[in-house]
Parts: C-alpha cells; sequence; structure tokens
C-alpha cells in the first residue's frame, strides 16, 4: 500500500505530458524539421482538413532558417492552417550547462514569433530525453514538457530501408488504432521522405476519422489559447492571429542574435500564476497522499 502510494505520489509530481486529455482526438506531431518535405506534408494536411504539431529546430537539418525568409514562410502558412508550432531546441540538444539553456530557447522561440506572430509555449526535448529537473526547468522557463504515447519509429530507417519502415510503422498503427484508446499523441518526423510521401497518406486514407478528430497538441491537452501570445504576453485569438499577423511588420526590431532578454518574460510572468497553480494543486494532492501513506504505516 506505502509503496503504492509513492508511486501514486510520484505519478502527480511528475509533470512531463505523454498523452491528451481530450477524448477522441489524434494529435499527429512532426520533429526535427521544417526541411525540404515540410510543404508537401502542409499540401495533404491541407487537403485532409488536418491540424497537427510541428516541433521545430532552428538549426538542424537546414542551417538558415534564422535569416531565411522563404524558409520562415513555411512556419507562417503552418500556422495560418490551423497548426501548431512549438520547440524542439535550437540545434537538437539540450544544451549541458543550465545557463547556456534559456538564450538558446529564445533564440528559437524569435524565429518562431517572427514567422507566427506568437511565442511557443510547448517544448519537446531531443529524443524526449529529458530528466525530472531539467524538466521543471524548463517549465519554470514558462514551457509544457511534451512526449509522446505513440511512437511510430518512422527515424529508424537506415539499417532496414525505407520500405520496410513504412511496412512496420502500416503494421504498428493498424495494431494501436484497433485499441481505439481515447487519444493518441504519434510521434513522427517530417525530415523523412518516407514519412512525408508515404506514411503520412496512409493515415489519412486509414486512420478512423469517424471516431476521432485530428487536432494539435494545444488543442488535445484543451488549451488552444495558450499556445497563441503576442510580444508582450497577451492572448491572441486563433482566427485574430491569421488576420493581424504580418511578419514584415510585427517582428521584433532586436537584434535576434542578441541574447538581451527584453521583454521575454512577460510571457512567463503572464504563464507563472497557471504553472504555480499546477505546482501547488500536485503539492497539496502529494502531501495528503503522503499523510495517507504514513498514516497507513503507523
Ligand atoms: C556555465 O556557463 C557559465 C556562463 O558561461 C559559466 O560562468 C560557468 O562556469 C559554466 N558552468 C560550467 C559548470 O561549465
Ligand atoms: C504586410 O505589410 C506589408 C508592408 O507594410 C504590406 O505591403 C502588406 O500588404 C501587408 N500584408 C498584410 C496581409 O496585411
Ligand atoms: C546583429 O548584431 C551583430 C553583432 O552586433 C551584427 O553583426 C549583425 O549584423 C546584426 N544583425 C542584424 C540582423 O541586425
Ligand atoms: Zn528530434
Amino acid at each position: 500500500m506505502i509503496i503504492l502510494n509513492f508511486i501514486i505520489v510520484f505519478a502527480v509530481s511528475a509533470s512531463k505530458i505523454r498523452s491528451c486529455t481530450e477524448p477522441n482526438t489524434i494529435a499527429l506531431t512532426f520533429d526535427d524539421g521544417p526541411f525540404d518535405y515540410t510543404s508537401d506534408l502542409l499540401d495533404e494536411l491541407k487537403a485532409a482538413n488536418i491540424h497537427a504539431t510541428f516541433f521545430i529546430n532552428g538549426y538542424n537539418y537546414w542551417h538558415d532558417l534564422e535569416s531565411n525568409e522563404e524558409k520562415q514562410a513555411i512556419l507562417t502558412r503552418a500556422v495560418n492552417e490551423g497548426h501548431q508550432i512549438a520547440s524542439h531546441t535550437w540545434k537538437h540538444e539540450i544544451p549541458a550547462n543550465r545557463t547556456d539553456i534559456k538564450p538558446m530557447m529564445k533564440r528559437l522561440d524569435r524565429v518562431i514569433e517572427k514567422a507566427t506572430g506568437y511565442r511557443p509555449k510547448y517544448f519537446r526535448a531531443p529524443k524526449g530525453d529529458i530528466d525530472s529537473d531539467t524538466v521543471e526547468f524548463f517549465e519554470d522557463l514558462g514551457y509544457k514538457v511534451i512526449e509522446w504515447d505513440t511512437d511510430t519509429n518512422d527515424w529508424d530507417y537506415k539499417t532496414i530501408g525505407a520500405d520496410a519502415r513504412v511496412k512496420l510503422v502500416k503494421e504498428f498503427l493498424t495494431k494501436e488504432f484497433a485499441e481505439k484508446r481515447e487519444s493518441y499523441l504519434v510521434l513522427m518526423h517530417d525530415v523523412n521522405d518516407h514519412t512525408v510521401h508515404k506514411i503520412v497518406p496512409w493515415i489519412i486514407e486509414n486512420a478512423p476519422f469517424d471516431q476521432y478528430k485530428f487536432v494539435t497538441v494545444a488543442e488535445c491537452l484543451g488549451d488552444d489559447k495558450e499556445t497563441h501570445y503576442d510580444t508582450d504576453g497577451n492572448f491572441i485569438p486563433r482566427e485574430g492571429s491569421k488576420v493581424a499577423f504580418n511578419a514584415t511588420e510585427t517582428a521584433p526590431a532586436e537584434n535576434i542574435t542578441r541574447e538581451a532578454d527584453i521583454g521575454q518574460n512577460l510571457q512567463n510572468d503572464v504563464r507563472s500564476g497557471v504553472e504555480s497553480s499546477n505546482y501547488i494543486q500536485s503539492f497539496i494532492i502529494s502531501t495528503i497522499l503522503l499523510a495517507y501513506s504514513l498514516a497507513m504505516f503507523l
């Protein structure tokens, strides 16, 4: 009983988000882009009226996203078509030195803000590899740390070949969808030709559209509005952001390579209220459970 309670206490305190909370949702997520195939993916998703989430890097498969407005326009298009842009770190790594994390995150946030009109609130660690101390560190910076519950392993094709991987992913997803789980948070990578041109078209053909809605991660967690902040940390309604956004006019004038955090934590101030109430809630529940375990023990 005591062990069980400690497990519960631990589960309540842990804050990585692995699954959607809204029932009957499928959140497709694509990591490591944008890249050469991302525009094709947007075409497919638009034709199927599916919204997805892109956990992007500033410097990964492409090295010039920060300076290339044509490439940034892909992000603008994605958001205008209902998708969510989220952070996956600047260079697909979390710097080992804590003092380097915030400037690196802000650098990508500024690129995303320039292209989409908002700074991302959602973050996924490269390979999902992040310890709980670092999760807390990112939460203090204002991010929600997202993982997944349905891993396609689409990235793992170099030894078996893309066709063999595609076949395995189809089998895997067929089995997963047959379980009719309440929701799916699916991990894929739009930097793979086969993911964009074979796996996603197959999903569009075969996914249970009649039972599930394809939504962004924010939507599948029931907090759509929280993804859209302007530079002052105010909400921008989704529809409003489409109309109001003009990259050339709203881009912050500050030099993007300069890491002076001007106004950067206006948004954190707004968010910390939400985050700390979560902490307090977890703390209270943990304390009650802990007291209960001790009572059982005595
Ligand atoms: C981390 O970076 C800061 C600032 O560059 C530096 O002062 C500090 O010594 C570094 N810490 C470690 C453990 O390398
Ligand atoms: C964005 O701003 C530019 C330059 O001021 C202007 O020419 C363009 O029409 C604007 N676009 C929208 C969609 O408002
Ligand atoms: C940013 O600042 C650096 C160093 O001062 C400068 O070399 C660079 O040209 C600036 N970039 C922009 C876009 O202003
Ligand atoms: Zn990644």
